[in-house]
């Protein structure tokens, strides 16, 4: 029987992170993985092909639209949806690679099945009828999570769909009716509506984007309006009649009431996603869940059998892939006996649309909620001299900073690039900086960041573009 210091079952950016930190501390580890390729939900069916597909369309879009008044005469874009597909599947084929080779590189096992815990220190491995059972010190619970289903909304990925559908569609659909209104519906209906669908999306909040600052999110709603997004808040869906050749939604207001009917050719359901433990044996092998089915963990990612850890999108936090990939390495570090933490404070969150919004720390709503005295610092991008030049002007940057002390608490941005400016943000909180600090720190001229160190100014009222 084989036997490794570390089984990691799950290959998505929690797992296979954690083998390559684990490896890297000298352990003999071994990657448990159902699907036929590495890398996870992200790589495979999230992150990476919607990041394609983003930016693909963002090109058609800006060929139809931005060049001509650049003076780039060129004529009308035509779509060939094969080709963006296949770029699509040529950055998946790339990052997958890129795990295959740090599998190689790091000497760890690649263990092809599906993985069960048998009780501490033993895992089984399933594949084609076939089991073999291998032994190791420790277990890490890396399993991700699967899509939120609706009650009597059956999901064919074909003409009602999921996330994983509405990346791979044949054709552009003529309507597009999306049901939740967060980042994959967001991200994913921005694709298709430069594509050419016509975009509806049905929220049951009364605002997107739950859990970004209020004020941002509003400002997108705004801009997604003038791109074409159709809203529906305070509403839900609540059964879909296929039997036509049109999709027939039926909705009503959230808290009940009269419904109307919307005409569509496919329906996204993008309305969360939930922790994966399937076939895991987790009960008999004495794993506890929490009451919403995530794994239960302490705060160094034990759950309640030894020797069995779990990170990620299958424990509790953000679903997103550099969160579980922190923890990957925290509990590597854990398990080698050092001191791996993961600062939930600062953890970065991006929509990738255009434009971007990027948040870190606490938003206002936050602040309020716990009582905090704060003060906002604000900078548009309209008084950005690079924005201006770009004619890239919408949205802007936010920062909260502590009344009394000034430490930067939350820095929240909408406009273009968002996703990359967040980062001096995050490092700033990380070293616990001031909003004094970011703004005496030396931006390059003419950049978009300008217009950070002008929020983190305008904090102390004394921003001097504006
Ligand atoms: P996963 O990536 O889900 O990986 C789990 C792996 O475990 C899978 O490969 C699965 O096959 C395997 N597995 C499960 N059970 C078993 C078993 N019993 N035996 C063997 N293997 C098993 N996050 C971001 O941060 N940025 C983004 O831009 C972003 N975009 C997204 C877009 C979409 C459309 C979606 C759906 C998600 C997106 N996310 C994004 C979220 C991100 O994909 C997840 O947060 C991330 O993948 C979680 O990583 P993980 O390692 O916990 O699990
Ligand atoms: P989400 O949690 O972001 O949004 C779901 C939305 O659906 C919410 O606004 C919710 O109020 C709404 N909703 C729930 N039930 C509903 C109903 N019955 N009718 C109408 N609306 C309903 O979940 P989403 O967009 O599915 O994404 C899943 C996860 O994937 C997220 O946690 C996110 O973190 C991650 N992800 C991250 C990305 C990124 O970082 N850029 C991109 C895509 C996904």
């Amino acid at each position: 029987m084989a036997s490794y210091d570390l089984v990691v079952i799950g290959t998505g950016p929690g797992g296979y992170v954690c083998a390559v930190r684990a490896a890297q501390l000298g352990m003999k580890v071994a990657v448990v993985e159902k699907n036929p390729t590495l890398g996870g939900t992200c790589l495979n069916v999230g992150c990476m092909p919607s990041k394609a597909l983003l930016h693909a369309s963002e090109m058609f879009e800006e060929a139809a639209h931005s060049f001509a008044k650049m003076g780039v005469s060129v004529s009308a874009p035509k779509l060939d949806l094969p080709s963006m597909m296949n770029f699509k599947q040529q950055g998946i084929d790339g990052n997958v690679r890129g795990v295959d080779f740090l599998m190689k590189k790091n000497k760890i096992d690649v263990l092809k099945g599906a993985g069960k815990i048998l009780g501490a220190g033993k895992v089984e491995v399933s594949a084609d009828g076939k089991a073999q059972t291998v032994e190791t010190k420790n277990i890490v619970i890396a399993t991700g999570s699967d899509i939120a289903r609706l009650k009597g909304i059956e999901i064919d990925e074909k003409r009602i769909v999921s996330s994983t559908g509405a990346l791979s569609l044949e054709k552009v659909p003529e309507r597009l009716l999306i049901i939740g209104a967060g980042v994959i519906g967001l991200e994913l209906g921005s694709v298709w509506k430069r594509l050419g669908a016509e975009v509806m999306v049905v929220e049951f909040l009364d605002r997107i984007l739950p859990g970004m600052d209020g004020e941002i999110a509003k400002q997108f709603q705004r801009i997604l309006e003038k791109q074409g997004f159709a809203f529906k808040l305070g509403t839900k869906v609540t059964a879909v009649d296929t039997s036509g050749k049109t999709l027939l939604a039926k909705v009503e207001p959230a808290a009940g009431g009269p419904s109307e009917t919307i005409e569509a050719d496919v329906v996204l359901v993008s309305i969360g996603r939930v922790p994966y433990t399937d076939g895991l044996g987790l009960k008999e092998a004495g794993v506890a869940l929490d009451n919403r089915g995530r794994v239960q963990i302490d705060p160094h990612f034990a759950t309640t059998v030894k020797g069995v850890y779990a990170i990620g999108d299958v424990v509790a936090g953000p679903m997103l892939a550099h969160k579980a990939e922190d923890e990957g390495v925290a509990v590597a570090e854990i398990i080698a006996g050092q001191a791996g933490h993961v600062n939930y404070d600062v953890i970065p969150a991006v929509v990738y649309t255009t434009p971007e919004v990027s948040s870190v720390g606490k938003t206002e709503e936050e602040l309020k909620q716990a009582g905090i005295a704060y003060t906002v610092g604000k900078f548009p991008f309209t008084a950005n001299g690079r924005s201006k030049v770009n004619q890239t002007t919408e949205g802007f940057v936010k920062i909260l900073a502590d009344a009394k002390t000034d430490r930067v608490l939350g820095a929240h941005i909408i406009g273009r690039e968002a996703g990359e400016m967040i980062h001096e943000a995050a490092v700033l909180m990380e070293f616990g900086g001031s909003a004094e600090d970011l703004a005496r720190t030396c931006h390059a001229h003419p950049t978009r960041s300008e217009a950070i160190k002008e929020a983190a100014l305008a904090v102390g009222k004394r921003a001097i573009h504006m």
